[in-house]
């Protein structure tokens, strides 16, 4: 049977039959003249064309791609949306009114940047919790996985920030709710909230401030990390869903068997992830671009005021786990505490896990039951946060804030006691 990509090898070797043509000796000059003075080949090869990635990515692998794709969309939709939009109190609204009604493609535009938002966190939940099926974040991608919660910090500064920008009364007070959580700091709380909103409110100064933050500064960090989480990520190789090495088991070539390389086996097929991506994508932008209040809230299609506060205050979706622990808590500090604990915990995962296997594919029962839980109370919690603070829904948030600590505080006991089953010295690949 021939191997895949055999039809690759043939027509290279047609290819390198044939007598070459004046364009392609240029482009040999071209690229000789830049590897002469930067390593332009050296890189390609390195990470892509002789990066070797496990040959058995399945359906979870498609989320890193998709989240490159979006991190570049919501940077071009941002800056055509900041062609025309002005950061002051007094014009912010209506100069997104004026991109939706009068600049020529503005609504779209900014749809795609709103959506974009949204679709961000998806794919970057669904990344996240690929990893926790496989124990990405496990030695030796312990970095990879640190960068990469860098990154989740980032975004969620970005994705609070950017919230502000539209000045509707929903930004006006999500900010207001946010920033004054830091009041709750013994000591210099206070102190520390005035310097944040640059004002003793919300005012036209903070949304200035908010608008450098969320234009250059946190995409820059952004692009920053995740050029490094992927430089890191290439320099330990990727995890499987085995869990398996693959450095481990090398053929004559030096290269790994279980592997292929990235370039062009996974530059295709991420394509086709794109592709549906794309598609989802321009079903919500084109027939739901709000999606019924979720990606963009009713409250903000009024404009901000300080003298009413919205019905019902909640942030977007993406930060209603959070928020659904902070509410949980009577006391303001703790509740600010426990919700910090909530996001930083992931960080201490790679200590926290002591398996022996790393794939869910061959861990017991007893992980699977704690991540099952998790992943659900973190659904659950998301769920309440979107709800108003009734006795009923904080009861409940309580409950699902336990399941959801529990399965950090208990991980060293019952990944340790958990009955794992022996792990394959090869990939297991079902084509
Ligand atoms: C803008 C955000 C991000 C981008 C563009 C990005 C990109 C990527 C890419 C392209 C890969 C390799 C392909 C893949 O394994 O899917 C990857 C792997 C990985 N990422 Fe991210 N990532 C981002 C955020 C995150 C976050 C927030 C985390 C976790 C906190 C994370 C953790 C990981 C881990 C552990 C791997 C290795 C997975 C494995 O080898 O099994 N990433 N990332």
């Amino acid at each position: 049977m021939p191997t895949p990509g055999w039809w690759l090898e043939e027509s290279k070797h047609v290819m390198s039959a044939q007598p070459q043509n004046k364009e392609s000796s240029r482009l040999r000059a071209l690229l000789a003249w830049f590897d002469a003075r930067i390593p332009l080949t050296q890189i390609i090869e390195k990470h892509a064309t002789e990066y070797y990635a496990p040959k058995n990515f399945n359906f979870w692998y498609y989320f890193g791609a998709l989240a490159s794709v979006v991190l570049i969309l919501q940077l071009v939709t941002g800056i055509f949306l900041t062609m025309n939009y002005k950061p002051s109190a007094a014009e912010a609204f209506s100069s997104v009114e004026y991109i939706m009604r009068d600049v020529e493609w503005g609504w779209l535009i900014r749809y795609m940047h709103s959506t974009g938002a949204s679709a961000f966190f998806i794919v970057i939940y669904l990344h996240m919790f690929r990893a926790l099926l496989y124990g990405s974040y496990k030695d030796p991608r312990e970095l990879v996985w640190i960068f990469g919660m860098l990154i989740y910090l980032c975004l969620m500064a970005e994705a609070f920030f950017g919230y502000l920008l539209p000045w509707g009364n929903m930004s006006y007070w999500g900010a207001q709710v946010i920033v004054s959580l830091f009041g709750a700091i013994p000591g210099i709380g206070e102190s520390l909230v005035e310097w944040i909103r640059g004002d003793y409110y919300i005012s036209d100064i903070t949304l200035n401030r908010f608008f450098a933050l969320h234009v250059i500064a946190l995409p820059l960090a952004l692009v920053f990390l995740v050029v490094t989480h992927i430089l890191v990520l290439h320099e330990v190789g990727s995890n499987n869903p085995d869990g398996v090495e693959i450095k481990k088991v090398k053929g004559p070539d030096g290269h790994p068997v279980d592997g292929v390389k990235f370039h062009p086996y996974y530059t295709v097929k991420d394509l086709v992830s794109i592709v549906a991506f794309a598609m989802l994508f321009a079903a919500v932008l084109f027939f739901a671009p709000d999606f019924g209040g979720y990606f963009l809230e009713h409250a903000n299609f009024d404009p901000a005021n300080p003298l009413q506060t919205p019905e019902h205050i909640a942030p977007v979706w993406y930060f209603t786990p959070y928020y659904a622990i902070l509410r949980a808590v009577p006391n303001k500090l703790f509740g600010v505490v426990l919700m910090g604990l909530a996001v930083v915990s992931f960080f201490f995962l790679p200590w926290l896990d002591r398996s022996k296997v790393k794939s869910i594919r061959y861990r017991g029962w007893l992980f699977k039951g704690f991540l099952f839980s998790f992943a659900a109370s973190f659904l659950a919690l998301g769920y309440l946060g979107l709800q108003p603070a009734t006795p009923g829904y904080t009861n409940a948030a309580r409950v699902f804030a336990v399941v959801y600590f529990a399965f950090f505080i208990l991980m060293p006991w019952y990944t340790k006691v958990d009955r794992t089953r022996p792990v394959p010295d090869r990939v297991r690949y079902n084509p």
